[in-house]
């Protein structure tokens, strides 16, 4: 059966610009700008970016650092529209791209957890419902009164991970997510998504760990100074990708 396609990126191109210099202030800033003296570089951290994933794939994004798989995985959860190109996405999308960024620090972890879940379009009876696997899954009962503030950067991934994947999302989003937290912490992520993959939700992965890419993207766009290097079966990428 032909597999229908749920992310079809065309020649993406993303262009960032900076002002070029630095201003003392901001009157500095308005009277160059009248005069027209400000200048800007143009920084395209993706160039012609093209590719399509089918439902229950699960797609690798590998690259150096700066390479343009964060900026490739925003434009796919919305968060940042592309200069060029055009990204078409057909289901539900769960971005777990800066984990915890949606937290308030001055909340406590409960509290946390029903104000994220609004932010993913969840009602209060949804999450009620959901709240105690959140709990047992992030392992954080004895902490759920706790004002985030004082939790630990693996703490708050954990909460964070544990929220995101409530629902089964037709697209779930993974920047750099599992590489937060202990092993045990990791294994036990790595099982969540694996489930979801069975359960026929498409993924988009990235790792610093080639291996966790191999364990679980069939498929892989190497991503190089924004261009696209090379695409196709997770196998045949990782191949040439070590030995490049
Ligand atoms: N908001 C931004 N403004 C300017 N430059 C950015 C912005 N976001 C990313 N970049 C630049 O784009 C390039 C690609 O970044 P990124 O997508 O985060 O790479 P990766 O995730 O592969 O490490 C980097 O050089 C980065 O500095
Ligand atoms: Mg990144």
């Amino acid at each position: 059966m032909e597999q229908k396609t749920v992310i079809k990126a065309e020649n993406v191109s993303m262009c960032f610009t900076l002002a070029s210099e630095k201003f003392d202030n901001f009157k500095d800033y308005v009277i160059k700008m009248i005069k027209k003296q400000v200048s800007y570089d143009e920084f395209w951290a993706l160039s012609d970016v093209s590719f399509e994933v089918k439902q229950g794939d699960s797609l690798g994004l590998i690259g150096l650092n700066g390479s343009g798989k964060s900026t490739m995985l925003k434009t796919i959860a919305g968060v940042l529209k592309p200069t060029k190109g055009t990204v078409v996405i057909d289901g539900t999308v769960a971005p777990l791209i800066e984990l915890g960024a949606g937290f308030d620090a001055d909340l406590t972890a409960e509290e946390n957890v029903y104000l994220n879940g609004a932010l993913l379009g969840y009602d209060r009876k949804q999450m009620e419902a959901a709240y105690q696997d959140i709990v047992e899954f992030s392992e954080l009962q004895e902490f759920m009164h706790t004002p985030v503030k004082n939790f630990s950067s693996g703490m708050v991934s954990r909460l964070a991970f544990a929220i995101a994947t409530i629902g089964t999302p037709d697209i779930l989003i993974c920047d750099e997510v599992l590489s937060v937290g202990d092993f045990h912490f990791q294994e036990k992520c790595e099982q969540r998504i694996q489930r979801m993959i069975d359960a026929g939700t498409t993924i988009l992965f990235v790792s610093h760990s080639i291996q966790q890419v191999k364990k679980i993207c069939n498929k892989i766009v190497w991503l190089d100074h924004g261009h696209v290097k090379m695409q196709g079966d997770a196998e045949a990428v990782c191949e040439q990708y070590s030995h490049s």
